[in-house]
């Protein structure tokens, strides 16, 4: 909201301006803010993100209006304090109220605020960041190429992917393999490559271009008897398949999150990677992985590809390269790949691919520090360590609970899978909303998980920064909620233990 809102006065007669509503004031004198006025002229103005419009609209949806944050807990304006066990969405990394980071931020503007990055101009924010990152990234890593959102970095992946096979002579080869429950935005192409049906539904999606495989998910596998790696032989077998079905000719590349995020945080089973990589090589298709939830240390290692050794040839970052203190999102592009892109320039001119935003300086410096915070407080081992004790912690609270049937993850990223038989994985039925329930029994013990928007699963992706007597806090609290939802549901008749 800007100060000045004289129009969305207009359009609400009972509503104050939000200058004496207490928006601009201080965080401590936020708290005392007229909540329900403001999000009057929310709903009267604000179209959100993955929201029931019309429910929000006459108020049946509460709104909550954030105010400020510290570590890993958030406030609202009615002085609520949470804990963010999420880290808004998993990008939060280094925790919230860095004044460093402000401060950078500020630096930056008052140097250079802007400047495009078109035909060879840059900045020095941007120079370096993309050689720190060249350098952290797996061996074979060449270029960076700078967007704003995770979409739109995916967006850029389909078109070079495309290019490259243009100029390799090969028109035909441009379908792209992403897999059921897999997450890459919800623009066109991004939201194509999602492999969520609420993300296609009713938006003519996704283009034909791009097909979908099976998840790696062996919790939810067929054939009780696989092995785990069984299963990713499995997973390969059916890509296999797809690429021969579709014609290995007409296949430019898959993508792929290291572990699946959105569509239920679902480590890859043993040997996953290496498997498919190996069908991948086969009939020349580039592997593309979306690093934007575990780029820069959320697993323990500081990118999912290297810690699963997938070898990618393109890599999609965002979130935790600024924490999300500045939106900036960026395409690595490996050496196989940029040798033709050049190539390609030398044959057709300059390449017409371009954001207005793309190398923005001051997205590059509070990257620049955002990555020193990381190093310092060496962050990266702490997802290793605290996230060990998270998965303990985890595993031995819910594994044996009757109502959960998987507790899974790896680093600071787990996942509670909940079942109506633990014995037979039978899933809820989907009216009852149990995932759903969950999390809302989760706010009321002052906790943030995230109801995953497919099946009835409950996430957790805290900030980096987490201690272990966070951990125990927010799996006491969890429990609490889960034992409150467990109870309820027996209660109501819907369900018994199995
Ligand atoms: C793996 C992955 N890729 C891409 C995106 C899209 O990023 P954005 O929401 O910034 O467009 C997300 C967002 O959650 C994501 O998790």
């Amino acid at each position: 909201m800007t100060s000045d809102s004289s129009d969305t006065v207009n359009n609400s007669d009972a509503v104050n301006s939000s200058d004496t509503l207490g928006i601009n004031q201080s965080p401590d004198a936020c708290n005392k803010v007229d909540t329900q006025k403001i999000l009057e002229i929310d709903r009267n103005n604000v179209f959100h993100s993955s929201t029931h419009l019309k429910q929000y609209a006459t108020g049946e949806l509460p709104g909550r209006i954030i105010t400020g944050g510290s570590g890993i807990r958030i406030r609202d304006s009615e002085g609520t304090e949470l804990i963010d066990a999420f880290a808004g969405l998993y990008c939060v990394n280094i925790g919230y109220g860095r004044t460093e980071m402000a401060e950078a931020i500020y630096e930056q503007a008052k140097k250079l605020a802007y400047y495009h990055t078109y035909v060879g101009h840059t900045n020095e924010a941007l120079v370096e960041l993309s050689e720190r990152i060249i350098n952290m990234a797996p061996v074979g890593m060449s270029k960076v190429y700078y967007g704003m959102s995770g979409s739109d970095a995916n967006e850029t992946q389909l078109k070079l992917v495309w290019y490259y096979n243009n100029a390799r002579g090969l028109p035909e080869k441009k379908k792209i393999i992403s897999r059921d429950r897999g997450y890459h935005g919800s623009s066109i192409a991004s939201g194509s490559m999602t492999g969520l049906p609420l993300f296609h539904n009713y938006f003519d999606l996704p283009l034909d271009r791009i097909k979908h495989t099976i998840a790696p998910h062996y919790y939810r596998r067929e054939d009780d008897n696989m092995s785990e790696l069984e299963f990713s032989r499995h997973c390969a077998a059916k890509l296999e398949e797809m690429i021969l079905a579709e014609g290995p000719e007409t296949v430019a590349a898959m993508i792929g999150e290291p572990v699946l995020g959105t569509g239920g945080i679902i480590p890859p089973p043993e040997g996953y990677w290496a498997e498919i990589r190996k069908v991948l090589d086969k009939y020349d298709v580039l592997l593309i992985a979306d690093e934007v939830v575990c780029g820069f240390g959320r697993l323990g290692s500081d990118f999912g590809s290297i810690h699963y050794d997938m070898k990618p040839d393109l890599m999609t970052i965002a979130k935790g390269l600024t924490s999300a203190y500045q939106p900036l999102s960026g395409v690595i592009v490996g050496e196989k790949v940029w040798n033709v892109l050049e190539e390609g320039t030398d044959q057709w001119g300059a390449m017409g691919h371009g954001y207005t935003y793309s190398g923005h300086p001051i997205g590059a410096a509070s990257a620049i520090c955002n990555l020193n915070i990381i190093e310092r407080e060496n962050l990266v081992g702490n997802a290793r360590d605290t996230g060990a004790y998270l998965q303990q912690r985890m595993q031995e609270t819910f594994a044996n609970h009757p109502l959960v049937g998987e507790s899974r993850g790896v680093g600071l990223l787990h996942a509670l899978e909940f079942s109506s038989n633990k014995t037979n994985r039978e899933h809820f039925d989907p009216n009852l909303k149990v995932g759903p329930q969950i999390a809302a029994a989760c706010l009321e013990e002052g906790l943030i998980a995230r109801a995953m928007p497919q099946g009835d699963i409950l996430g957790f992706a805290p900030p980096l920064v987490i201690s272990p007597a966070e951990v125990d806090s927010i799996v006491e609290r969890a429990e609490r909620a889960i034992n409150k939802v467990t109870d309820k549901l027996i209660t109501a008749g819907e369900w018994t233990a199995k």
